[in-house]
C-alpha cells in the first residue's frame, strides 16, 4: 500500500479534505455523495430503531487520518462534538506512529451474563447441583440460539458464585462479531427454569453483564522522548511530569475521573461512529477502573530514562461489534467501517484501546506543559464566536483578534463581535 502524507490534511477546505480521500482510494463515490449530499440517517430508518422519533440529530464527523496499531496504519472516524478532541488524538498518533506505533493484545473476547437466584435454602447443594449440570445447561443455552453455534460461537463455560443472600450463575458466550446482548439474554432466559429447578429457588434476574472482564484488549506504546521536546532536558521534565500525573490518577479520585474522560475523549468518538453502544463500554471502563476497590486513573505511564523513552499502557474490557444492533442502518457508519478497511471486532476493539491511550497521551503532555487552555481554547475559540452569534463568513477575520485577546470566553466573543460589526 503505498504512504500517504497527510501533513495540511486539518488545514484543508471541506471539499479539499473529501478531494483527497477519493483521490487516495479512501471513500468510493458512493460515500462521496452521501458525505456531501449530507445524506443522513432518514426518518423512516431512525422510526424502524427506536420509539416515538421526531427527527434525526446531527454531530461532526472526522478523521484522525495516521494511527498505526501492530504496524498496520488506520484511518480512524470519530464522531464528537467537543473542539481540539481530533487535533489532540492526530497530533499523539503521529508521535507515537513515529516512535514506532501501538502494540496491541486482545487477551479474550467472551461475553459474560447473569441469573441472580434469591432465597436459596442450602447455597452449597444448589451450586454442587448447577455444577453438576453444567453440560446440560450450556446445551440448552446453545439449543436457544442454534444461528450463533453455527457461526462458530456459542455458551462456552459457566461458574457459580455466593455473595451475599444471592446464588449467581455467570454464563460465558463467544459472540463472534456481534457484541451479543440479545443472544446472551435469550441463552439465559432459557436457561433460566432448569436453573431455579436445581437450586430450588427462584431467580431474580436473567441479564447480560456490561463489565466485561472476559473481553479485556491492552494497548502499549513508547515513545521517543526527543518527541516531547527538541531540548533533552525538557523533554526530560515533561517524561518525569507525565509520570507524576499518570500517579496522581492512581491516587487521587478526583483526577482519575478527569484522566479517565480525557480516554474516553477518544473512545467514545470511535464507538459513536461505529455504531456501537458507548453506554455499555463506558460502564464496563469504569468498572474496571473500580477493580482494586478505588476507583483509579485507566492509563499508567513510565519513563526509561537510560532509553530515553516514555511507555504508556491501556487495558480496558473492549465487547465492540461489527456486526448487528444499529451498525448497518446508519448510512455514516458504513462509511466509518470502509475507512477503518472493515476490520474484525477483535481488530477494531484494538484500535479502540489504542485510541484512548493515544488521547491520554496528548492532554498529560498538555497538562504538564503549555496547560489544557493553550491547545484547546485556541480550538475553542471558534465555537465560542458562533455561539456569540457570528456568521461562518465573520469568522476569518474574528478569529485572529480573538487568538490575541487574553480572556478566551463568551463576553469577550460578545464584544469582538459588535466591535467589528460597528466598524463594517
Ligand atoms: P500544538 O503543539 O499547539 O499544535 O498542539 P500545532 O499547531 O503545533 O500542531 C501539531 C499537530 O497537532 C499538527 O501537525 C496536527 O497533527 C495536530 P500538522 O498537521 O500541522 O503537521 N493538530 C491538528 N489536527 C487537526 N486539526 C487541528 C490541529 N491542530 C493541531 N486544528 C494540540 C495543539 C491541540 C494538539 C495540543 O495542545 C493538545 O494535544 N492538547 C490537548 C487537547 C485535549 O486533550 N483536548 C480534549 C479536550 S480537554 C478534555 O476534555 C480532557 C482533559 O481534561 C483530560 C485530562 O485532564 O487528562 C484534558
Amino acid at each position: 500500500m503505498t504512504k500517504i502524507n497527510w501533513t495540511g490534511f486539518s488545514k484543508k477546505s471541506y471539499d479539499e479534505r473529501l478531494e483527497f480521500l477519493s483521490k487516495h482510494n479512501l471513500l468510493s463515490p458512493d460515500h462521496q455523495d452521501t458525505l456531501e449530499e449530507n445524506v443522513l440517517l432518514t426518518i423512516d430508518t431512525a422510526n424502524q430503531m427506536v420509539e416515538n422519533v421526531i427527527g434525526t440529530f446531527s454531530l461532526p464527523f472526522t478523521i484522525v487520518p495516521d494511527v498505526m496499531v501492530n504496524d498496520k496504519v488506520y484511518k480512524v472516524p470519530f464522531v464528537t462534538e467537543e473542539p481540539s478532541v481530533v487535533a489532540a488524538a492526530t497530533f499523539a498518533s503521529k508521535i507515537i506512529k513515529r516512535s514506532g506505533g501501538f502494540k496491541t493484545k486482545v487477551h479474550n473476547r467472551l461475553m459474560i451474563g447473569q441469573v441472580a437466584l434469591y432465597d436459596v435454602d442450602d447455597v452449597n447443594t444448589a451450586s454442587s447441583a448447577i455444577l453438576h449440570h453444567k453440560d446440560e445447561i450450556l446445551e440448552l443455552a446453545n439449543a436457544a440460539h442454534p444461528s450463533i453455534v453455527k457461526r462458530g460461537g456459542g455458551a462456552r463455560d459457566l461458574t457459580v458464585e455466593i455473595k451475599e443472600e444471592f446464588l449467581i450463575l455467570y454464563l460465558t458466550v463467544d459472540t463472534q462479531e456481534a457484541m451479543g446482548a440479545n443472544m446472551v439474554n435469550t441463552m439465559l432466559e432459557a436457561i433460566k427454569p432448569r436453573l431455579e429447578e436445581l437450586a430450588d429457588a427462584p431467580s431474580l434476574m436473567a441479564i447480560l453483564s456490561n463489565y466485561a472482564t472476559e473481553s479485556l484488549v491492552t494497548a502499549q506504546c513508547c515513545i521517543d522522548t526527543r518527541f516531547l521536546s527538541r531540548n533533552s532536558q525538557e523533554a526530560h521534565h515533561l517524561a518525569e511530569k507525565m509520570v507524576l500525573a499518570s500517579r496522581l490518577a492512581q491516587v487521587d479520585p478526583y483526577r482519575a475521573a478527569t484522566h479517565n474522560k480525557g480516554i474516553f475523549n477518544g473512545i467514545d468518538a470511535l464507538v459513536l461512529a461505529t455504531g456501537n453502544d458507548w453506554r455499555a463500554i463506558e460502564a464496563g471502563s469504569h468498572a474496571y477502573a473500580s477493580r482494586q476497590g478505588q476507583y483509579h486513573g485507566l492509563a499508567t505511564w513510565s519513563y526509561n530514562e537510560n532509553a530515553k523513552t516514555l511507555c504508556g499502557e491501556l487495558t480496558l474490557p473492549m465487547p465492540i461489534a461489527t456486526k448487528g444492533g444499529s451498525i448497518g442502518l446508519n448510512p455514516t457508519v458504513q462509511i466509518a467501517h470502509d475507512l477503518l478497511g472493515n476490520p474484525s471486532a477483535r481488530e477494531l476493539a484494538q484500535v479502540i484501546v489504542a485510541i484512548g491511550l493515544a488521547q491520554n497521551f496528548a492532554a498529560l503532555k498538555a497538562l504538564t506543559s503549555t496547560g489544557i487552555q493553550s491547545g484547546h481554547m485556541k480550538l475553542q475559540a471558534k465555537s465560542l464566536l458562533l455561539l456569540a452569534g457570528a456568521k461562518e463568513s465573520e469568522i476569518p477575520q474574528l478569529l485572529p483578534q480573538m487568538l490575541t485577546t487574553k480572556r478566551l470566553d463568551s463576553q469577550t466573543a460578545q464584544e469582538l463581535l459588535a466591535k467589528f460589526r460597528e466598524d463594517s
